[in-house]
């Protein structure tokens, strides 16, 4: 197919070359009706901010440039088909679960899965057995699960409907997945893959394998989060005989908007191209990564962190993801870390008790040297300001087996009262607790609280993180049912 093809951009382009006038939804009328003065950002993108217009086609139902964008992602990815969505990886999770798993079924899930993963769960009454990741105690983070430790729980439950794993992790962690999906398949388990942050995988060496090429029968990436497309902009991926199509795209009409936006769905097919042709150009790919490897090696060199990575040869890491550790006695944390960089104006993606994560761009077009200039000042302000800190005072918390002590079914049935953080333990939480981002719960709802669990909470609290759980875990209160 020929992947220099923009069916959808360039069909919304021609349509605003028309200078048209609108008397549909929305109501800006292509940015006419707008406060003036807050228009200039916005402008731009009005104009192709449309609806389903003649020959615009539907996502809901697509026929036209829709149905051919999502068919060249398809073809570029090499699976059955791929469904552009509107409202990221979060609704590509939440319709892939409910097509496969249904009240009572048993699924396998990787503990440090996303929190909407966790809602699908609960939306379909399943029964999750959690498998725990490992944990890289030198560099403090997760590496993702081990496939023995899979496999284990596919043979003790030859009946559950789905595996559902997280590849990468947040900070671009993954593990050789072909054997875990084989023996799923053996057990004719359909395996569903969240590569929220993988969307570029298939360019190839140095960057991992994607889970669409070793078969997993449902993908889901957020194109919007390392290709050039806007926020909310994700791909679904479907292939093999596992998956019931009907079913999915039922969920998928469901979940997302019925106005979706074009904007969007535009950007979507921009994303596509952009990778089909990086993909194509390896002398390109070469040199981009090149300028990555470059970009680390010198952030490496700057006094008072250093570039940290698990060593395990079963561990592949992304090569768009920095992980930056604080290593100066006067630099606490890596929330401190990252609160220093902002004041240089550098934003980062997340930062935990221990790092900062970078994510860096699928092109060389970029301000790394200015970047490398600006981090380098932000420490040498703080190395000369700060008080000493010990960095051993950070604890770990690496996540275990679980299962739920109660099903999501009778959650609903049961009250829910918010008692002290001393009086919440072996009860069961009514709530989930979840620092955002990476968006992944230290205690599960209908999870059994344990010391360990509140403790990990507090001191995540006085390391100033954020959490997710509402006005009573400031107070040091916890719901539990
Ligand atoms: C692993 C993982 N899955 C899913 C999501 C949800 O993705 P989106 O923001 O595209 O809805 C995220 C978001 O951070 C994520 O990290």
């Amino acid at each position: 197919m020929d992947q220099s093809q923009t069916p959808l951009f360039t069909k919304l382009q021609a349509h605003y070359l028309r200078k048209p006038i609108s008397f549909h939804v929305p109501g800006h009328k292509n940015g006419r009706v707008f406060p003036e003065k807050l228009g200039s950002l916005f402008s731009a993108i009005l104009n192709i901010d449309v609806t389903e217009l003649r020959g615009l086609d539907d996502l809901h139902d697509p026929e036209g440039v829709i149905a051919e964008s999502q068919y060249l992602a398809a073809n570029l990815y090499g699976v059955n088909k791929t469904y552009f969505l509107v409202n990221g990886s979060t609704v590509g999770n939440l319709a892939s679960i409910l097509s496969v798993v249904s009240q009572d079924d048993i699924v396998i899930v990787q503990r440090d899965c996303h929190k909407s993963v966790l809602n699908a769960l609960k939306m379909a009454n399943a029964r999750p057995i959690f498998i725990a990741p490992e944990y890289d105690g030198n560099v403090n983070v997760c590496t993702g699960v081990n496939q023995e430790d899979v496999i284990k729980a596919i043979k003790q439950y030859p009946y559950a409907k789905a595996v559902i794993l997280t590849n990468p992790n947040y900070y671009g962690i993954t593990r050789e997945l072909k054997g875990i999906i084989d023996v799923a398949h053996d057990h004719q388990i359909p395996v569903i893959v969240d590569e929220a942050h993988g969307a570029h995988f298939i360019l190839g060496d140095p960057f991992p394998k994607s889970a669409v090429q070793t078969g997993a029968d449902l993908v889901i990436q957020s194109a919007h989060k390392t290709l050039p497309a806007m926020t909310m902009g994700s791909y679904l991926h479907v292939q093999g005989t596992f998956i019931n199509v009907d079913r999915l795209e039922f969920y998928l009409r469901a979940l997302q908007s019925s106005s979706p936006s074009y904007p969007l769905m535009a950007s979507l097919d921009l994303a596509r191209f952009y990778l089909a042709q990086l993909k194509s150009e390896k002398i390109q790919v070469r040199s981009l990564v090149q300028s990555l490897t470059q970009f680390k090696k010198r952030l490496n060199g700057i006094e008072g962190i250093k570039v940290v990575s698990p060593m395990e040869s079963y561990v592949k890491e992304d090569p768009l993801k920095v992980m930056i550790e604080p290593v100066h006695s006067c630099i606490k944390t890596g929330y401190n870390l990252q609160k220093q960089l902002e004041s240089q104006q550098i934003y980062s993606e997340l930062a935990d008790p221990f790092h900062v994560l970078l994510v860096l761009p699928l092109s060389e077009q970029f301000p790394f040297e200015q970047s490398l200039q600006k981090i380098k000042k932000a420490l040498v302000e703080i190395i000369n300001t700060e008080t000493s800190f010990d960095i051993n005072q950070i604890c770990p918390f690496p996540f275990q087996n679980t299962t739920l002590a109660i099903s999501y079914e009778e959650m609903h049935l049961l009250k829910k009262r918010t008692v002290p953080f001393e009086e919440a333990i072996g009860k069961v939480a009514a709530s989930p607790v979840i620092p955002y981002p990476p968006g992944i719960p230290i205690l599960l709802e209908g999870e059994l609280i344990t010391k360990r669990h509140l403790d990990y909470i507090s001191h995540l609290q006085e390391l100033g993180a954020k959490i997710q759980g509402g006005q009573a875990l400031s107070n040091q209160q916890l719901e539990v049912f």
